[in-house]
């Protein structure tokens, strides 16, 4: 075990863990934060998106011990109330079916409005290529994108 002090949503959090343990465990067994879900745990569906200094990452396939001293968003953080663009254009185009996929897409399409604030059908195919959708929520996930690039 060890103990690290890591920025997380804008605040420091003590936690006492093994240094190999993955980030996403980290987030939802020590810190309750249970937004970012586990899917695949071999960095292939994209279900536990997280960012690390504004980059989107794979939170399951990243050791606590890489991430310490970076600073750490969830989708619990990634606005005040819920109330990011993006968030909007979800509710605006009922984008979830069960949901379970939902947290990973918002963050990486969050990454990708940060970077480029209108992007084109493939630029958000290139963004969002890594996220999967077992109920297939695709035609919404892109309207949605657009809609809270436009807004
Ligand atoms: S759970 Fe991390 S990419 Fe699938
Ligand atoms: S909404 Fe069900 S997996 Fe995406």
């Amino acid at each position: 075990m060890a103990k690290y002090t890591i920025t997380i949503n804008g605040q420091s959090k003590d936690v006492d863990v093994d240094p190999d343990t993955p980030i996403l465990w980290v987030l939802r067994d020590e810190l309750n934060l249970v937004g970012t879900k586990y899917g695949c745990g071999i960095a292939q569906c994209g279900a536990c998106t997280i960012h690390i200094d504004g980059n989107p990452a794979r939170s399951c396939s990243l050791p606590v011990s890489r991430v310490a001293d970076k600073k750490i968003t969830t989708i619990e953080g990634l606005s005040a109330e819920a109330n990011h663009p993006l968030q909007e254009a979800w509710r605006k185009h009922d984008v979830p079916q069960c949901g379970y996929c939902q947290a990973g897409q918002i963050m990486s399409a969050a990454a990708l409005l940060k970077e480029n604030k209108n992007p084109s059908d493939a630029d958000i195919d290139d963004a969002m290529r890594g996220n999967l959708c077992r109920c297939a929520s695709y035609t919404k996930i892109k309207a949605a994108i657009k809609s809270a690039a436009n807004s």
